[in-house]
């Protein structure tokens, strides 16, 4: 059967972070190795090897030895985008060798809906950004939105995107992140925070 490449994208999966089931009620797991084994699952089953997945950091919180045993058993070509707990394991040449790319920020493009669009990636959340009113988006972490709990005010076409933006704790295939961004932007009011025309 023919596999036509899929990308995904997640953020913040914590890995190995025994107080993040505490910080994140949503997590809902009695062990932090149940909370790992069940993210690395619902990675599996949506990604396949030659897909590719975009890491917006703070991937896990333990030494890089377990950091690599895990990142090893994750399907897919990666690209990290650094987070705020990412630096030892980013002193790993071992962990590193794992990404094709790894960075603070990044811009990709992708088409969608028949237009090609414009993605800003960041760890961090913009509060402004180049093209914000004519339609690319901004697609972070960091936050732990959960359920509503840790809300920025809403601009258009920024999400956070970590495992706490999902019920499943998963990843977003990219497709589908932006059908429920566009979703957002019809149908809640907007924080409009710069001067720039919107068109
Ligand atoms: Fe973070």
């Amino acid at each position: 059967m023919e596999h036509t490449l899929k990308v995904h994208i997640v953020s913040d999966t914590h890995f190995s972070h025994t107080n993040i089931l505490s910080y994140c009620p949503n997590r809902n797991f009695k062990t932090i190795e149940a909370h790992d084994e069940h993210i690395i699952g619902l990675w599996n089953e949506k990604v396949s090897n030659d897909d590719l997945v975009y890491h917006l950091g703070d991937f896990s919180f333990c030494n890089p030895q377990k950091s690599i045993e895990i990142v090893e058993r994750l399907n897919g070509r990666k690209i990290l985008i650094q987070g705020n707990h990412d630096h030892k394991n980013l002193k790993n040449a071992d962990f590193c060798s794992h990404f094709e790319k790894i960075d603070k920020y990044l811009e990709i493009s992708t088409s969608f809906q028949g237009n090609k669009v414009k993605i800003l990636l960041c760890h961090f959340p913009f509060e402004s950004w180049e093209g914000m009113n004519r339609g690319t988006y901004h697609l972070h972490g960091h936050i732990h939105s959960v359920h509503g709990t840790f809300k920025l005010s809403h601009i258009k076409r920024r999400k956070d995107i970590g495992v706490d933006s999902r019920e499943d704790c998963g990843l977003w295939e990219l497709q589908e992140l932006l059908f429920e961004v566009e979703k957002e932007v019809s149908s809640v009011q907007t924080v409009v925070p710069d001067h720039h025309a919107e068109i």
